[in-house]
């Protein structure tokens, strides 16, 4: 069993498909079985280059394709949970990208498909599993730098796209926060857990798409400062404070080869610490996890849980309702 093949298969074939499949490429015993596209064109053209047996030009083809054991869906934010749910209604196992869904009460649903139909799901947080990242919140939560009071980390870059892009069309859920805001959230609350006050603030795309979003999450022990946005670039380096140093994830934070620390054992010196880089581009770490979880019988990850997907939507839920950000579809 351990070294059955699993099939997957891919719905979506845009920017991080391509990504997502060289690096299903990299996992031995993960079979790229098929794709799919909303046109039969691109999924030929997909399925050749990644070297997929089957090319379908519609989702609901591979739905019901029965050799498949798990589905990558990598479609804009607004089909998330509803692809999901019929992946998961025909049986599959279930990856889907980031944000899982655009809001807690869609997250809700998936997960409760998910505990009906007895399958597997998680959202595609590739960071969670980045070894660097893994490492940096582990020494964190370890004591390493003291007791954590502070977390900084922002996710910014310029872009020029039209307003009918999913970056900037609220139809599709686009904007910085939903985009690349979730990372930040993510560090801050793999961190600290869930915020006991939230103060956001954003501003907005002639569409409505939010380009520059700011929060301040308080706990107990702490505060997290996050920033994500489509206007400028930013350096991207996420920074973790404690009463006895501090850690420096390298830029891009969210899909980093390295790290730095200040640990107050020594000199007081940044130290250097390069993790193995890593497999692929990245995403070879959350496939693993998938297949680890299938081969155990999971439904769901230990390492990012239900639980933890619908406490992250809930805190985006927060800051949404706070900048006054709500899609033409809720
Ligand atoms: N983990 C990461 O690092 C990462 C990075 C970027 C994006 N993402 C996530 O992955 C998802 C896709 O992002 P992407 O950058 O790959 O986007 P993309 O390049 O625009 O690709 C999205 C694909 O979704 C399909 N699609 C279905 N309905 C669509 C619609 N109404 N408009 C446009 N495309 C539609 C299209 O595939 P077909 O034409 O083949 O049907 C399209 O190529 C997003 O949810 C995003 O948050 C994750």
């Amino acid at each position: 069993m351990k070294n059955k093949t699993v099939n997957w298969g891919i719905i979506g074939l845009g920017n991080i498909a391509n990504h997502f499949a060289n690096d299903l490429a990299l996992i031995p015993n993960a079979h790229l079985r098929a794709v799919a596209s909303r046109t039969k064109k691109k999924a030929k053209e997909f399925a050749e280059k990644h070297k997929a047996e089957k090319a379908y030009g519609s989702y609901k083809k591979l739905l019901k394709d029965k050799t498949i054991d798990i589905i990558y869906i990598a479609t804009p934010h607004d089909s998330h949970a509803e692809l999901s749910i019929a992946a998961m209604k025909a049986g599959k196992a279930v990856l889907c990208e980031k944000p899982l869904a655009v809001n807690k009460k869609q997250v809700k649903k998936m997960i409760k498909t998910a505990k009906k139909q007895k399958v597997f799901m998680m959202e595609a947080f590739w960071s969670k599993f980045n070894p660097s990242v893994k490492q940096s919140i582990e020494l964190a939560k370890n004591g390493r730098i003291g007791e954590v009071n502070y977390v900084n980390a922002d996710f910014c870059f310029y872009k020029d796209a039209p307003p009918e892009s999913r970056m900037f069309n609220l139809d599709l859920a686009g904007g910085s926060l939903l985009d690349v805001g979730v990372y930040p959230i993510f560090l801050a609350y793999s961190i600290f857990g869930k915020p006991k006050e939230i103060l956001a603030t954003a501003r907005f795309h002639d569409t409505g798409a939010d380009i520059q979003t700011a929060a301040i999450l308080k706990y107990k022990k702490g505060i997290a400062n996050i920033f994500c946005g489509f206007v400028s670039e930013s350096d991207t380096v996420a920074k973790i404070y404690g009463t006895k140093g501090c850690i420096y994830i390298d830029s891009r934070w969210h899909e980093t080869q390295s790290f730095r620390i200040i640990d107050g054992t020594g000199s007081n010196k940044m130290q250097e610490i390069k993790v193995n880089p890593t497999r692929g581009k990245g995403f070879t770490y959350e496939i693993e996890e998938c297949m680890q979880c299938l081969h155990n019988g999971q439904l769901e990850s230990d390492q990012w849980s239900h639980k933890n997907s619908l406490e992250l939507i809930t805190i985006v839920d927060e800051i949404r309702a706070q900048c006054g950000l709500k899609y033409p579809f809720e």
